[in-house]
């Protein structure tokens, strides 16, 4: 039996561990619990056998930094992941509690099981496999992880850019993306950008009784509604000018590679959306509508009366959450400012609008042409025993473009989360086959890198 096959049990119970942790970005009450993931993971970098383990504390969230660099002449590579995780509502479609990790049907159920706190403990562990056995790693190994990626990774990104030496590496290894299939070994090469927005809209100065007052009194609202059909039409087109203008369009090449994907859009419709009909762009496949093409969502509205039974008021002001998906060369700055003049030409009499940009990220495309993608592909290939695809993601992973930029290195994203696996929704999972197959990969990997 090998290490791996021995500490299967044990993986798992970390694993559990580290998803009890409710280590949730974007709201502040769990600040202490983001902190807890983040010593959590430290100190499994140490029990793997990396030198150097800190956090670096800067303005947010503290990032986890752990090295091993006994490879004499060979490249040297930078792990990425987080392990800050999104919020779980609405609780009441979970199966089992979000936070108390249940294993059924060979999956593990759990907020952040595949995103990302499984995936990060695949690369740790496929560390910890060598050091524990041979002693040393083929090439050398450098963990960066932050803690919040969900909430737009701001804090990580000007660490970076601030280029400190120890982050120098010749590629960046991530697993935080999907394969394409069960099975299927995958490497996404392209992600889509985001610009995450509030729209605050205020109507009259103070809540009004409907009957009293409808028919004179502005409704935000009502309003909200009209900017958002304003912005996209019922085709699934941005009507926000100049929005489209830098996007390029995929390459027949790449087009051609998605056309043999093993694809079934009915299937696909039935059992991943769960929906009537698939909407969105005519003219576009499913995957240049998901991969290369941009969005634009409204992710919440709140305002007036949402409870039980009926009020009849008018509210004096509502707040909606609206992002866009960009893709290459979108910039985040440019789409937030494009979509600023949108909104302010959109919103009706009566009201004023104002936009908050919440956070922002580019589009990353990766060159597949690497050694780096190449010994990816070749140990995925050896574990899973089918050629590895190549495909793009519609996500986000904002710190792709800043390494490409800041340190000029390209990332591998070699990801084993699978499209059924509920991110970001109730019943988040993580095949646990994948689990220790991913393990297996990545420990591959990293002998295929420094032969
Ligand atoms: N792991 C996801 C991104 C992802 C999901 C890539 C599926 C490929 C396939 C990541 O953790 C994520 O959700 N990112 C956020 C980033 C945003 C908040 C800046 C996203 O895409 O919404
Ligand atoms: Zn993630």
């Amino acid at each position: 039996m090998t290490y791996h096959e021995q500490n299967r049990e044990n993986y798992l119970e970390t694993l559990k561990a580290f998803l009890r942790i409710p280590s949730i970005s974007t709201l502040p009450e769990h600040k202490d619990d983001v902190r807890r993931a983040a010593e959590f993971a430290a100190n499994e970098l140490r029990n793997a056998g990396l030198d150097n383990v800190e956090l670096i504390e800067g303005k947010g969230n503290p990032l986890v930094y752990g090295e091993w660099l006994g490879a004499k002449r060979k490249p040297t590579l930078l792990f990425y992941g987080h392990y800050d995780v999104q919020p779980a509502e609405p609780l009441e479609e979970w199966k089992s509690p979000p936070f108390e990790p249940e294993v059924r049907d060979g999956n593990i159920y759990a907020r952040g099981a595949c995103d990302d706190k499984g995936q990060v403990l695949i690369l740790i562990k496929a560390v910890e496999g060598w050091l524990k056995t041979v002693g040393k790693l083929p090439c050398n190994v450098k963990f960066l992880l932050e803690g919040e990626e969900e909430v737009g990774g701001e804090h990580i990104e000007s660490y970076v850019q601030s280029k400190p030496p120890r982050l120098k590496a010749d590629a960046a290894v991530i697993s935080d993306t999907e394969m394409f299939a069960p099975d299927l070994p995958t490497i996404c090469v392209g992600l889509r950008g985001i610009v995450y927005t509030e729209l605050h809209v205020q109507g009259a100065d103070h809540d009004l009784h409907s009957g009293v007052y409808g028919g004179v009194a502005p409704n935000p609202i009502q309003a909200i509604a009209e900017i958002l059909t304003a912005l996209k039409n019922r085709e699934g087109h941005i009507m926000i000018p100049g929005f489209y203008d830098r996007v390029q369009p995929p390459s027949e090449k790449e087009k051609e590679a998605w056309s043999r994907l093993p694809f079934d859009v009915e299937e696909y419709r039935k059992k991943e959306i769960g929906s009537r009909d698939l909407t969105g762009e005519s003219g576009y496949t499913v995957f240049e509508r998901t991969w290369a093409r941009p969005t634009l969502e409204v992710h919440g509205i709140r305002g007036g009366f949402t409870g039980e039974g009926a009020k009849t008021v008018i509210p004096a002001r509502a707040v909606a959450k609206i992002s866009m998906r960009l893709v290459a060369d979108q910039r985040p700055e440019e789409a937030f400012e494009q979509f600023k003049a949108a909104v302010a030409k959109a919103c009706p009499l009566g009201v004023t609008a104002e936009v908050k940009l919440i956070h922002g990220a580019r589009p990353s495309l990766v060159n597949p042409d690497n050694r780096f993608v190449h010994a990816a592909a070749e140990a995925l290939q050896q574990v899973f025993g089918k050629k590895t695809v190549y495909i793009r993601s519609g996500g986000s992973i904002p710190i792709v473009g800043v390494f490409e930029r800041s340190l000029g290195i390209p990332s591998v994203l070699m990801g084993f989360g699978l499209p059924d696996d509920n991110l970001h929704a109730p019943n988040e999972k993580f095949n646990l086959s994948n689990f220790y197959r991913g393990i297996e990969a990545v420990s591959q990997f990293l002998e295929i890198v420094g032969r």
